[in-house]
């Protein structure tokens, strides 16, 4: 078995992951998350959320997770959101034609369907599945088709993408932050892909939960107010030069900028925000790097572009967070397809003395001229040139109709006029999560299988796993373990389940098995303490707290076990602190 079996036999096994539809014999791309999971990705989530909710101050939004066809038109993923995918003629099983020829040439997924199909047809590749004869390769759109209403009236999809709920929302989300540059929103939710063959189980889902920020900013200010917090923060950086060379460069989110590795502080920043959450978690900060789109695998709507990368055992380097400048791609494109104006009005910190040309149509001579339609001429005449105004007559087109107007009907000249402000369009800063790929990382990077005890002379040593969670990621944090089922220790144990109950803490009340066992079990979900009630406890009111990581036991007092456990698992208390050592 590698990593990738063990820790998914456990998590099946312990209630983390399922695979979905499981009854009826499963299908690819789809997880459940069982009782431990679930609470395990809440407790992921729910971080993201302090640290920009919260800490960052970008304000959560929840749009639907299906969108009308006109947001995906603007996005672009009506248009190019596809893979290349060939199906085999005789099995009918369907394959990425850039997976199928990915050990024969570089950059396979860079190729299109013609230069895909040459190549299959060259290397005589056949079907994976059963040798059958390969179909000509073509577009496949990712995105799930869902008509919204009855019948086929309106075209409608799955969000391939949370995002575009932030672009939608743009103007409210102005101003409900009061036109201040910088602002920005999250979204976590749901998002939908219909990969052509996912086969790496959580890594590739077909519906998968995004974390995503979008952030507007100036377009001619990417500083960050708040740079110093990282910029001496050293990362495990994978620029485009260093990937020429083979090596990743450990550089300080400082030095990146000043070199111009990193675009500008403000992406850099976002950087030294992904790298403080994912350590925070509990990625392994051996097993993170930052790694740079080269110019040929660019999203469309991006200018630079670096992604969170997480090492597996099974799959390598996995991407699992984009940090992106999509510069104001989206604004401009949903600007452009609902007609309306996004962007916000920036006032100068002092008004500014310009020169412009002015144009004043002479509405006292226009009016008994054209009547109703003498605004429209004036507008008209408002956009010419000063050359195209110097003549005696001129001619303007109003409502597809061309008019000619005397040229002594309008007036111009250049003007100094004080200005206060202008419009702007913000650009993008966006770091986009894949909380499942992190979940499975946290898993994957908490594993561990070890021997212990064999100690002592009459002790056998035996194999334990272990999930090394962070105390304040784990599902469970305390475990109530009384040492035998009977009433005079069910009462002080269920009075301790109810005490850290209520300072918040996750508990779980484990009853059945030897101690041993149960310290075994816990260890395998994460739970980073658990307490023992025993006949002691009704001499002297303490318990036993056992500390997963050391397997070291101490025994504290009841009284004031809720904030003592508290402070451990939130408030870096050292275990031996909290009480006699055993
Ligand atoms: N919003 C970026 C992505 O979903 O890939």
């Amino acid at each position: 078995m590698d990593k990738y079996e063990q820790v998914i036999e456990l998590a099946k096994r312990r209630g983390f992951l399922w695979n979905s539809f499981e009854l009826y014999g499963g299908t690819a791309g789809f997880y459940d998350y069982g009782p431990l999971g679930s609470t395990l990705k809440r407790r992921i989530e729910q971080i993201w959320r302090e640290t920009y909710v919260v800490q960052e101050g970008f304000m959560e939004i929840e749009a639907p997770t299906i969108g009308i066809e006109e947001v995906f038109v603007a996005s672009g993923h009506v248009g190019g959101f596809s893979d290349p995918l060939c199906e085999c003629k005789d099995c009918r099983e369907a394959f990425r034609a850039d997976h199928l020829v990915e050990d024969m040439v570089a950059c396979a997924d860079a190729l299109n369907v013609e230069e895909l199909d040459k190549i299959i047809a060259e290397n005589n590749v056949r079907c994976p599945e059963c040798e059958g004869e390969l179909g000509e390769s073509y577009e496949f759109n990712l995105m799930f088709r869902t008509n919204i209403g009855p019948g086929t009236g309106r075209q409608g999809y799955m969000r391939p993408e949370t995002a575009q709920g932030m672009f939608v929302d743009f103007l409210r989300l102005a101003r409900f932050y009061r036109e201040k540059l910088p602002f920005g929103a999250t979204q976590i939710g749901k998002s939908y892909r219909n990969e052509i063959s996912p086969r790496q189980g959580v890594i590739r889902l077909r519906e998968f939960t995004q974390a995503e920020a979008e952030i507007f900013i100036d377009p001619n200010n990417k500083k960050h107010a708040n740079f110093g917090r990282f910029a001496d923060t050293v990362v495990n950086l994978y620029s485009e030069e260093a990937q020429e060379k083979g090596i990743v460069e450990k550089i300080s989110l400082g030095e990146a900028v000043e070199k111009g590795t990193i675009a500008h502080e403000f992406l850099a920043y976002q950087i030294g925000l992904t790298n403080h959450f994912l350590k925070r978690i509990g990625i392994a900060a051996d097993k993170l790097r930052f790694r740079q789109h080269l110019k040929d695998e660019m999203a469309h709507y991006a200018i630079d572009c670096w992604d969170a990368e997480i090492e597996t055992d099974r799959f390598g380097w996995v991407e699992v967070v984009g940090i992106a400048d999509r510069t104001d791609y989206d604004l401009k494109a949903h600007a452009n397809v609902s007609k309306t104006e996004l962007s916000i009005y920036r006032e100068y910190s002092e008004p500014k003395m310009v020169t412009q040309f002015v144009v004043k149509p002479n509405m006292g001579k226009l009016g008994p001229l054209f009547k109703g339609k003498a605004k429209a001429v004036a507008d008209a005449l408002k956009v010419l040139t000063q050359e195209e105004l110097e003549q005696e007559s001129i001619t303007v087109t109003v409502d597809g109709e061309e008019v000619t107007v005397p040229g002594d009907v309008v007036d111009f000249a250049e003007e100094t006029v004080k200005i206060s402000g202008e419009n702007i369009i913000p650009h993008v800063i966006e770091p986009s999560y894949g909380i499942d790929r992190i979940f499975y990382s946290t898993m994957e990077h908490a594993f561990a299988e070890e021997m212990v005890g064999g100690k002592e002379e009459d002790e056998d040593e035996e194999a334990r796993n272990i999930l090394r969670f962070k105390k304040e990621v784990a599902p469970v944090q305390v475990a109530i373990l009384p040492l035998l089922t009977r009433e005079e220790l069910i009462t002080p144990a269920k009075k301790i389940e109810s005490q850290l109950k209520q300072k918040g803490l996750l508990v779980s009340y484990d009853d059945s098995g030897t101690i041993g066992r149960r310290y075994r079990r816990n260890d395998e979900i994460g739970t980073p303490y658990s307490i023992t009630i025993d006949y002691d406890t009704l001499e002297d009111n303490t318990v036993t707290i056992r500390d997963r990581d050391s397997m070291k036991q101490i025994r504290a007092p009841i009284d004031g076990i809720e904030d003592l456990v508290y402070e451990m698992i939130y408030m870096s208390r050292e275990f031996e602190s909290a009480g006699k050592a055993l």
